[in-house]
């Protein structure tokens, strides 16, 4: 038996005239870092909060530990749980607001200061335990609420998008700091976030979501690379995936604005049969531009720059293609200016094909 399990987890609102989470099934095993993905309104905190038991279960059942947990209260659940906006106590100090849940669970003193201690320590908040709140960056009074959750010592440990009040820079140390919190502690975990690059920095496994429906389930590198549609294959990765309406005939792809590609065998066999009009899609990195020396590459497209934009690590060369917008990003050594012409080629293994209708991968059915 896996450490959590939903089993056809459903919830609809009083009033509401669908399910806003329908049919959530998945396992999770212990100490895994699961984060839930997906845009605002999809369900994310739904999920989170029947988990936390804040929100009824409307449907199916909840296994924590071997345990239903559908009717059981949230203090006997055995998770901590830290939320988007944590309010921290502004007239205690750092140690008190870490200690505070203890002290309300009847913990004895000599315990809580041995935990708030160990809190302390592991974030880095010894130089500020005596201070107030008003007194602490955004990232320490976040660091504050870790605490307050982690001294809980609980085996289910989850987070609502607890970054997003916090400025990019220190988005980036924090997520860090929660990875090796995580890998301390052991606990497993479920964290909210609507930003895809936190959900593949930082979990082991991301489920999707959009409109109460799990889109897919995987790995960060299975859902990058193997995305089971093109919401998912749009969600994940910045820029986004290039997606371009073709119909496919034989071997031939012909886009909107009458431009063809010819296929090769691979990727017609990765078609499974499948002729019409249909999506393309490529990620960026997958459009080798001037002869990246990609032996499985043709490059006998071209096209002119119309914009550029200079990450530093890396370039992205946005063009018009086949009647679509598309963007392809190249190493920093390679310099292109607006208006310069490009030669390029789609790399044959990292080409999706899409249902224009439901939005399948066909490379993906099976
Ligand atoms: N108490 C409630 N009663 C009725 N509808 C609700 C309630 N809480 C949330 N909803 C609705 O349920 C849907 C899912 O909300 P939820 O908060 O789970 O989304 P989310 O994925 O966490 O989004 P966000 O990224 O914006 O936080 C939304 O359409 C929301 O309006
Ligand atoms: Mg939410």
């Amino acid at each position: 038996m896996s450490f959590i399990e939903f089993k056809n987890i459903c919830k609809k609102y009083p009033g509401a005239d669908k399910n806003t989470v329908n049919d959530f099934c998945m396992n999770i095993e212990e100490k895994e870092f699961i984060a839930f993905v997906g845009p605002s309104g999809c369900g994310k905190s739904t999920t989170l909060r029947m988990v936390a038991g804040f929100e009824e279960i409307t449907g199916g059942e909840l296994y924590i530990d071997g345990k239903k947990v559908n009717e059981m209260a949230p203090k006997d659940r055995g998770i901590a749980m830290v939320f988007q906006n944590y309010a921290l106590y502004p007239h205690m100090t750092v140690e008190k607001n870490i200690g505070y849940g203890l002290k309300n669970m009847k913990v004895p003193a000599d315990e809580i200061k041995k935990k708030v201690d160990w809190a302390i320590k592991i974030l880095g908040l010894e130089e500020y335990r005596l201070r107030k709140p008003k007194n602490l960056s955004g990232g320490q009074r976040q660091r504050v609420a870790l605490g307050r959750a982690i001294v809980k010592n609980q085996k289910v440990f989850l987070m609502d998008e607890p970054l997003s009040n916090l400025d990019a820079k220190l988005r980036v140390s924090m997520r860090t700091e929660i990875s090796k919190l995580h890998r301390e502690l052991g606990a497993t975990t479920i964290y909210v976030t609507h930003d895809q690059v936190e959900a593949m920095t930082m979990a082991d496994r991301i489920v999707i979501m959009k409109e109460g429906i799990i889109q897919q389930i995987g790995k960060p590198m299975e859902l990058y690379d193997h995305p089971v549609n093109q919401f998912v294959a749009g969600f994940i990765g910045s820029p986004q995936m290039n997606f371009f309406d073709v119909i496919v005939e034989e071997n031939r792809m012909k886009f909107s604005d009458g431009k063809q590609v010819t296929l090769s065998e691979e990727v017609v066999k990765k078609l499974n049969g499948k002729q019409g009009p249909m999506i393309f899609g490529i990620r960026g990195e997958d459009i080798k531009v001037d002869a990246a020396g990609i032996e499985e590459c043709k490059y006998e497209q071209e096209a002119i720059i119309t914009d550029t934009e200079v990450m530093g690590n890396e370039n992205n060369l946005y063009f018009t293609f086949g009647g679509s917008q598309a963007v392809a990003r190249v190493s920093k050594y390679g310099v292109h200016d607006i208006g310069d012409k490009i030669v390029f080629g789609f790399l044959p293994s990292k080409m999706h094909f899409f249902d224009r209708e439901t939005g399948e991968n066909y490379a993906e059915i099976n």
